[in-house]
């Protein structure tokens, strides 16, 4: 049977594992090393590590390219930034991860990069910014107003220009959505988040299109001292073989509930894609006291585990105020469906 033919679903849960024979483990041992005997490919830990080499084949299979980990989503957006000569030219959402956007606005102010923020609806407004550009940075959907690219037109036609895509692919991940399938050159992920899907540790991954793009990384990985933890790598592999199934009870609990919760009075807009596993909620009351008052979904921040999580993102000093005051980000977890709207509609009634 070809590896090719199978479904993601499946490729998944089989990609990554040491070789099949007698004695060898089923699944790629956690290594914790920081060095190795010399005169091999591993040499030293900042460089390489055999259980993240093992997640790497999973998640690239996964999108299509070549994956590198690094140590948080923010760490491989860095690398990311830090392959950018001085002046290069940035389209970016004026509504993405908070983040992200803070450091795109610190190496404009410094002088490194020029930036222009676009709605990452706005194709023709975008399309127009190419000629001029050398990198586009996208979000879909984005965090947290679940805005949605036309992907594929941005893609073809910054490939037309010569210019950089990368796709920070979080929200949608490899289930709902490939980039490099559509010519992005680098997807983003917070692995942090629903690759992982449980909420147990931090670590982010770049799917390079290109080869040569994969060993620029990996030596920002090195100098930037961005490697995982082996033990980390082992716990996003082993979440990683359960996420279509995760997704796909999610992203239900999520089409289940999105409806009901823009009919609910309390609720003056619900924005939800149709698909994926966020909603976020704006709040006619008080949005804090909604967060306080649940009991099954938990008040913390973050998204993509088994469990329900709910925040009020303005409550972060630094998100955009583009975010609107009163709004809830919601992460479905796997729960039952209707567990989940109980709590939350009594939740609603503080507000
Ligand atoms: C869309 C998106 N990209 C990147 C990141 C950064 O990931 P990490 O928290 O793993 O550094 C996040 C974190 O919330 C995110 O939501």
């Amino acid at each position: 049977m070809d590896a090719k033919d199978l479904d993601p679903s499946t490729r998944v849960v089989s990609s990554g594992r040491p070789e099949a024979r007698p004695d060898n483990p089923v699944n790629a041992p956690i290594v914790p090393a920081s060095t190795f005997h010399a005169g091999g490919r591993l040499e030293y830990g900042r460089e390489n590590n055999p259980t993240a080499a093992a997640l790497e084949v999973a998640l690239g299979e996964l999108d299509g390219g070549e994956a590198i980990v690094f140590s948080s989503g923010m760490a491989a957006a860095n690398a990311l930034m830090d392959l950018w000569p001085v002046g290069t030219c940035v389209i970016a959402p004026n509504t993405a991860y908070t983040g992200v956007a803070v450091r795109l606005r610190e190496l404009h102010e410094r002088g490194h990069i020029e930036l222009t923020h676009c709605k990452i609806t706005d194709t023709e407004l975008i399309l127009s910014l190419l000629p001029q550009s050398q990198v586009l940075w996208i979000e879909s959907p984005t965090n947290p107003l679940l805005e949605v690219a036309e992907l594929e037109v941005l893609i073809s036609h910054a490939g037309t220009h010569g210019v950089t895509t990368i796709v920070d692919n979080t929200f949608a991940s490899p289930v709902r959505q490939k980039p490099i399938a559509m010519g992005a050159d680098f997807v983003l992920h917070s692995v942090t988040k629903i690759l992982s899907g449980h909420s147990d540790l931090l670590m982010g991954a770049v799917i390079a299109r290109q080869h040569v793009d994969w060993e620029k990384l990996q030596v920002r990985r090195v100098l930037l001292g961005a490697m995982p933890s082996a033990f980390d790598c082992y716990l996003a592999l082993r979440g990683l073989r359960t996420l279509f199934v995760r997704y796909e009870k999610s992203e239900a609990n999520a089409i289940a509930i999105a409806a009901t919760l823009a009919a609910h009075p309390g609720v003056s807009r619900c924005r939800y894609p149709g698909w994926g596993t966020i909603a976020s909620i704006e709040i006619d009351g008080n949005a804090d006291r909604v967060c306080e008052s649940t009991r099954l979904w938990t008040y913390a921040t973050s998204l993509g585990g088994v469990e329900s999580l709910l925040e009020r993102r303005r409550r972060w000093p630094r998100e955009s105020d583009t975010v609107p005051e009163n709004l809830i980000r919601l992460s479905f977890g796997i729960e039952n469906p209707d567990d989940l709207w109980a709590d939350l509609d009594q939740a609603l009634s503080h507000r």
